[in-house]
């Protein structure tokens, strides 16, 4: 009677038990090394052959991974238990085997002693997941081998010597092949030894490989092996003695169908993705993975920290609240000593001839003790071609006085800039810096990956980061019935414990589409940086940042856009080695007017492994020295206005009205009988919280940002001209309860030709500090670690209206065409871009604020015919404001907890804001930077023009250029 499930995978997928989603907190009670009586459990059965040939041979079952436990029967005798689920576990069966049928029985355990070493921040997923397979091995074979390569001080010579591991007693001869194909050597023994005049060293920019072929007379296995050096030399690392950045990501086996089974069809996605976005590095966050991924990362070139299957956060929150000394308590306790060295040699052990593997880590947020004292010191002895890694070594927990004289780097996780020019200027730390984790990419963001980027350039001891994290995490839930997925997260599943949508902090969706945050990574981290050294004549430096890889295979090209219009173009001759800088001319003639942008563009030449020819790898843009076209409209000439003032005020042109009412709302406002604007511009300080304003909301709550109510002082309207009217409202605004927190002085100029002018004067009615208690995931000893007062930053400041549902196409210029804010807007490039409401609307899967285009010069939102309105902008933080539009509300933003249940409304929300707030990613990393942060201690202005967009206008640049005088 049992149901059939396919291996490898994880049972929840098939209908099992249930998903869970729990990051810090053990889902079972902290009572190691017990585990609850209620211990769900999957019975596999299955059958297989064994022919006479067959059984001449040794026998081995293998498990790549199964999840936590598993006891092994073949043919109902007992074979074996074993345990650590992203480690292989290997039988020899031999002795259990028969000819003809025989029966492999596995049962496999939810929750084991292992599961307080795997705490891994994860969905909580079981069962066999990885491959299991036969091998049949002659009696005498080779049972193991560890190829270690030695470089001379010129990098002229290389050894390879290949250290083997018998059972019995195999003939071995062996050969290595070049790169390219050609025969290198032969060697024979147990210990083949072979040497290379002038070898091709890899690296992460070029992978290249020898093949090592080693014989048996019954066998012949295969080796792939990289040469290179790893060094670190007065606090600074080098590969193959050149110095070295790690642009990294850590990335789990993750996926919302088949959950931890990766084939390597999904693997390879996610590799290709990383390459075309320019990450060179890997973490493989928190357990070795599949055997064959980091064979996948030698070819293609990644470096990558390798990380022992090893967690025991919960540790932590053992008594319900979050404790350092407790933190360590697994680690300290030496009744898990031996299972926490095996962990680590395990995964050293199997990976160990993978050339990508820079650094092994013996795992993550496990406290320290002498367990990891111990089985550093083993890693050291074991290998010491590579670095070592552990982040969490930093707190003396119960008295323990942690010796980390085995780990060659410093790491921390989220450690703020602040702290990392601490860490440098301080003689004492003569270690390189690594930053295990930073700009955590949750939701809409991370900000900061340039000013990250910019210290990991200033310090030649920092070695670079790892963003958390590479994918989003979820579970896919099939479609709604408009045909959009739905992908679940912590709670979805009605489990306790659960921690909502924190497993939804990746750089792409779980699907793959990569996130803005992606974009502005691959930015931050490309290989090319060009600054400009004469903008009018054409000068400009442009530095290769690779380590290893000339621009020869590269092609880059220049354009200028006016108003995005290409007007000139021309290629680039760049001949760049590697860290060298190439100053060139380029030869354009400066436009008279406009919106000029120059882009500067590298692309691939030629096809790659992972991408097209043509692919652009970096790309910079600068904004010309040339005014902005702008025909300024005299009032008089415009036609007449008449006013009628009376409870409210009609304005009346040629061709439209606007009525306002008592209190200074726009109410109405037509043109030729359409409406414009459905109602008019509100005050707006509130967005739909960010996954990383999950901390400062509550502060901003504090001040009512939420619920702010508009009460005018007064309002009055005046004529100026015969065509131009002012209505001007003073507002105070407040939220219930609390006291009033600004005021506002808006303005509004009417022409006689259609446009109003509105200008926004904010006022700050209060002080902005709050007291906030310290933070436990801010690094130890800053600010943010203690109670402080603190003033507190905007999530945005603007003006919100709304717009009729049919102008649903916008066109503008400015930064895009991805959404983008002040601390992520380095990859969005100012051009002229247009888009519906889809393309302004970026999908989290937990909504919030989205799709923000900032340094807008202007905007046309217009229908099917072409009629709609325009906004130009005059006055704003930035050079240009920044705007969202969507058929949804911020309050709708918010409400909704998955992004599949929003609906569109029956209006547009258009906000024209003197500028967003930043996003950082606080969540778990510092606060945005300072000078990205929005803060209202003084007046604040902005200003612009909108006016209807009528059939007769010919685009959007020639009406933006037209302004009225400002009287
Ligand atoms: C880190 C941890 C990661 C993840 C992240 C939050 O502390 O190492 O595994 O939990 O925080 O998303
Ligand atoms: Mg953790």
């Amino acid at each position: 009677d049992m149901d059939e499930i396919e291996v490898p995978s994880c049972w929840q997928n098939a209908g099992y038990d249930r998903h869970m989603y729990t990051n810090v907190r053990y889902p079972i009670p902290f009572d190691p090394p017990y585990v609850p009586d209620e211990n769900p459990c999957g019975l596999y059965l299955r059958r297989f052959y064994m022919n006479e040939d067959d059984l001449k041979f040794k026998t081995y079952l293998n498990f790549e991974g199964v999840d936590s436990c598993f006891y092994l029967w073949i043919n109902e005798q007992f074979a074996g238990y074993s345990q650590v689920s992203h480690s292989t576990s290997e039988f020899d069966i031999s002795d259990l085997l028969v000819e003809g049928e025989n029966s492999v029985a596995v049962l496999v355990l939810k929750w084991c002693d292992g599961t307080y070493l795997e705490d891994q921040d994860k969905l909580r997923m079981s069962g066999i997941f990885r491959d299991v397979y036969l091998i049949s091995r002659p009696e005498n074979h080779i049972r193991d081998y560890f190829v270690k390569t030695a470089l001379n001080a010129d990098f002229t010579k290389a050894t390879v010597t290949v250290e083997t591991e018998l059972c019995g007693a195999p003939e071995i001869t062996a050969e290595l092949y070049a790169p390219h194909g050609e025969l290198v050597g032969s060697a024979s023994g147990a210990k083949p030894v072979f040497e290379i005049e002038n070898p091709l060293l890899w690296n992460a920019e070029d992978p290249y490989q020898y093949k090592l072929v080693l014989r048996t007379p019954e066998e012949t296995i295969e080796q792939m092996v990289g040469v290179s050096k790893i060094e670190i030399r007065e606090g600074v690392l080098y590969f193959n003695g050149v110095k070295i950045k790690l642009r990294g990501v850590n990335r789990h086996d993750s996926d919302p169908v088949t959950g931890y089974t990766i084939s390597r069809e999904q693997a390879k996605r996610d590799l290709f993705l990383m390459k075309q976005h320019n990450v060179n590095a890997i973490r493989t966050s928190h357990y070795p993975n599949a055997p064959w991924f980091l064979q996948l990362c030698s070819e293609y070139g990644f470096y990558v920290i390798a990380e022992a299957d090893m967690e025991s956060h919960g540790a932590a929150t053992q008594t319900g609240g979050y404790g350092m000394d407790e933190y360590a308590d697994v680690a300290l306790n030496p009744i898990f000593d031996k299972a926490i060295l095996d962990r680590i040699q395990r995964s050293v052990i199997r990976d160990k001839n993978n050339a990508c593997v820079l650094m092994w880590s013996y795992g993550n947020e496990s406290g320290w003790g002498p367990s990891l004292e111990k089985a550093g010191a083993w890693v050291r002895a074991y290998d010491p071609s590579r670095l070592t890694h552990y982040e969490n070594s930093y707190y003396n927990a119960r008295g323990h006085q942690n010796d980390i004289s085995s780990l060659s780097v410093c790491s921390r996780m989220y450690a703020a800039p602040e702290w990392i020019d601490e860490y440098f200027a301080d003689p004492k730390n003569t270690l390189p810096f690594v930053q295990c984790e930073y700009i955590h990419a949750m939701g809409n963001g991370p900000g900061d990956a340039e000013q990250y980027q910019q210290q990991i350039m200033k310090y030649d001891g920092f070695m670079g980061g790892f963003v958390w994290e590479w994918c989003d995490h979820a579970v896919y839930g099939g479609t709604t019935p408009d045909n959009r997925d739905i992908f679940r997260y912590g709670g979805d599943f009605g489990e306790f414990p659960n921690d909502g949508n924190f497993c939804m902090d990746g750089l792409v969706y779980p699907d793959r589409t990569p996130h803005t945050g992606l974009l502005e990574y691959k930015k931050a981290i490309q290989p090319m940086r060009v600054t400009a050294v004469d903008l009018e004549k054409g000068v400009f430096d442009v530095t290769n940042l690779y380590a290893f890889r000339g621009f020869e295979g590269m092609a880059a090209t220049w354009t200028i856009e006016v108003d995005g219009h290409a007007v000139q173009h021309g290629d680039i001759a760049l001949d760049v080695a590697p860290y060298a800088t190439q100053r060139v001319t380029l030869d354009y003639k400066l436009p008279c007017c406009g919106n000029a942008y120059l882009t500067i563009s590298l692309r691939e030449k030629y096809d790659t492994r992972w991408c097209a020819a043509g692919h652009e790898v970096a790309v910079e843009q600068f904004k010309l020295p040339v005014e902005a076209r702008r025909f300024v409209c005299p009032a008089d000439e415009m036609s007449e206005i008449m006013m009628i003032d009376d409870d409210g005020v009609l304005l009346m042109g040629e061709d439209f009205s606007v009525v306002f009412d008592r209190r200074g709302n726009l109410v109405e406002w037509l043109q030729d009988g359409r409406d414009v604007l459905l109602s008019g511009p509100r005050v707006n300080l509130w967005r739909a919280p960010t996954d990383n304003d999950v901390r400062i909301k509550e502060a901003w709550q504090r001040f009512g940002f939420d619920k702010l109510q508009a009460r005018t002082v007064e309002m009055t309207a005046e004529r100026i001209t015969k065509s131009a009217v002012r209505v001007s409202v003073t507002q105070v605004l407040a939220p219930y309860t609390t006291v009033p927190v600004v005021r506002a002085e808006l303005t509004y100029t009417v022409f006689g030709n259609g446009a109003i002018r509105v200008n926004a004067r904010y006022t700050p009615l209060t002080k902005f500090e709050i007291q906030v208690p310290g933070s436990h995931w801010a690094p130890e000893g800053s600010i943010e670690s203690r109670p402080h007062m603190k003033e507190v930053y905007l999530p945005r400041l603007g003006l919100k209206m709304d717009v009729p549902m049919d102008y649903d196409r916008v066109i503008w210029l400015g930064r895009g065409p991805q959404e983008n804010y002040q601390d992520m807007w380095e990859a969005a490039l100012t051009g002229m871009y247009e888009g519906d409401m889809d393309d302004l609307h970026e999908p989290y899967v937990r909504p919030q604020e989205n799709g923000a285009r900032g340094e807008t010069k202007y905007l046309a939102m217009v229908d099917k015919s072409g009629e709609g309105l325009m906004v130009i902008n005059e006055k704003a933080r930035y050079d240009g404001f920044s705007f969202n539009a969507h058929p949804y509300t911020d309050e709708e933003l918010d409400a909704a907890t998955h992004t599949c249940e929003l609906k569109a409304g029956d209006y547009i929300t258009l906000s024209v804001d003197y500028s967003q707030g930043a996003l950082g990613s606080n969540i778990c990393g510092p606060e945005p930077m300072e000078h990205y942060r929005l803060y209202m201690r003084d007046t604040l202005e902005q200003q612009f023009v909108i006016k209807p967009y009528t059939r007769q206008t010919l685009t959007p640049a020639s009406a933006a250029a037209i302004v009225p005088e400002e009287i």
